[in-house]
């Protein structure tokens, strides 16, 4: 059992794979699959719920045959793209319609009738969260009012977020989430973690679709899909896995996850936050029934710009290109970019805002709007360091992951331009890693998240080091071009 390793499963917005950890934290191997993105209209966002399934089930399947077989994998951990929603069938056990993502806003118009009804306040003083189409509620009462067959499907239906889609088709039938990705619907009480009777109504989510609200570690159930049944034994949406892997264990820890987007946490304990400067209360863990709590801030694009600059602009050959072109130039030129392709997230929540490149003058070069792409990441960071500080919670370090801070250049400038010492571990799979860790508390390797830590590795350093007067000049440049899309 000891040498038997933790397979985990990390169905991301971009891509899903499969990673096999050993006890001792080692990565001894990553399955990767590319998921399709359909947009049918600008603004929605859709995912095939099959096809996730298929290639993380290929993933999966890969990394047991690297283990040597399912008898040698202690437990699955599951971590995913939160809030993303999933309709199927409980007899089929096939999905009903497109999986609706995190990032589509077709629910926009519907929140600001909520929020002008007044409904905004007594939704985050039960879930923590705002009236953003965001969050999964909105999705779902736009796709019960949209799509029939949901309704004509009846008592069959089922609805639930990604980890809840994939413990179906692991298990055969089992309808369960975990605290931390049910936090992200909208629906959930997070002082009591059950689902909300008056959220339900509100937005008329049929009674019986949702699944049993569970911990993020324990023997949840087994799968026979590999062989040998392996239990699963940990879940939790990426944001929490990643705060996780990173051992924000203690109150005022804080990570910073660079992927498709950019999402902040900072652990606040056991007692239930409110924000008051428009970031979200939500679960950090729940472990024998007990929550704990973090802030966070979710901005929706990060490694996204870069990806759009690469793909759809042509202004990159590669990611990796970005470092280099920001280093070929001493600064943005007066470039700014707001990178509001998907609406604003935290601390603005406007998802009507679209995305501006400003300060072009003849002499603006690629290198410039290159750079100024990757200073938006430290930007729209401390815009969420300037609100957690408001709301009681000032960062004393910050731990950074995600596939965009393998850039040193990007790493140096958040602590420049947070003026913070900020962490980088040698392995940023924090998301994957904190997933694991909680498979090994769930299957009995360690006895708690504390002990689990033991798996993470050794950590980089990047302190402050630019003088005051460049970096309030480049936050003045920032707030003028927020402001200057805001009022668009
Ligand atoms: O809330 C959305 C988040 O969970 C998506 O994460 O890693 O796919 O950008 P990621």
């Amino acid at each position: 059992m000891v040498d038997a390793s933790l397979l985990v499963m990390d169905a991301g917005t971009t891509s899903t794979r499969a990673m096999l950890f050993a006890p001792d934290g080692a990565c001894l191997g990553c399955e990767q699959r590319e998921l399709t993105q359909h947009y049918p209209e600008p603004g929605l966002v859709e995912h095939d719920a099959e096809e996730i399934w298929d290639r993380t089930l290929a993933c999966a399947r890969a990394m047991v045959a690297k283990a040597g077989g399912a008898e040698r994998v202690a437990a699955i951990g599951i971590t995913n793209q939160r809030e993303t929603i999933v309709f199927w069938s409980r007899r089929t056990g096939r999905a009903l319609a497109p999986a609706i993502v995190w990032q589509d806003r077709r629910t926009a118009d519907f929140c600001r009738s909520l929020k002008e009804a007044g409904h905004e306040e007594a939704l985050q003083q039960c879930t923590g969260l705002l009236l953003d189409p965001y969050f999964s509620a909105s999705k779902i009462a736009w796709a019960m009012e949209n799509w029939p067959q949901l309704r004509d499907a009846g008592g069959e239906l089922l609805v639930g977020t990604i980890e809840s889609w994939l413990i179906f088709r692991l298990t055969g039938g089992l309808h369960i989430s975990d605290a931390t990705n049910a936090s992200r619907t909208a629906l959930m009480d997070i002082a009591t973690g059950r689902w909300d009777e008056e959220l339900l109504g509100l937005f008329n989510v049929p009674e019986g679709s949702l699944p049993e609200i569970v911990d993020c570690a324990g023997r949840f159930g087994d799968t026979t899909l590999f062989g040998a049944p392996i239990p699963i034994c940990g879940m939790a949406g990426d944001q929490q896995a990643a705060a996780i892997g990173q051992a924000c264990l203690a109150p005022g820890d804080t990570k910073a996850t660079y992927g498709t987007g950019a999402f902040v946490l900072t652990h606040t304990g056991a007692e239930r936050p409110l924000s008051h400067h428009r970031l979200l209360a939500t679960v950090a863990w729940q472990l024998g029934g007990a929550r704990t709590y973090a802030l966070e801030g979710s901005v929706f694009v990060a490694g996204s710009l870069i990806q759009w600059l690469r793909d759809d602009v042509g202004l990159l050959g590669s990611a990796a290109e970005s470092e280099a072109l920001a280093r070929s130039v001493p600064d943005n030129g007066g470039a700014y970019i707001v990178p509001a392709l998907a609406g604003l997230g935290a601390p603005y929540w406007e998802p009507s805002a679209r995305a501006a490149i400003s300060g072009l003058s003849f002499a603006t070069g690629r290198a410039h709007i290159v750079r100024a792409a990757l200073e938006a990441m430290a930007h729209q960071t401390h815009d969420l360091m300037t609100a957690f500080a408001a709301d009681g919670a000032a960062w004393e370090c910050l731990k950074v992951d995600g596939g965009m801070v393998a850039n040193d250049w990007l790493a140096q400038d958040l602590a420049d331009m947070l003026n913070l010492r900020v962490e980088r571990p040698a392995f940023v799979e924090t998301t994957a890693l904190g997933a694991a860790m909680l498979a090994g508390v769930g299957c009995g390797l360690f006895p708690g998240l504390e002990q689990a830590a033991a798996m993470r590795g050794a950590v980089e350093r990047f302190d402050p080091r630019l003088d005051l007067k460049t970096r309030e000049r480049r936050l003045d440049g920032w707030k003028k071009a927020m402001a200057a899309t805001l009022a668009r």
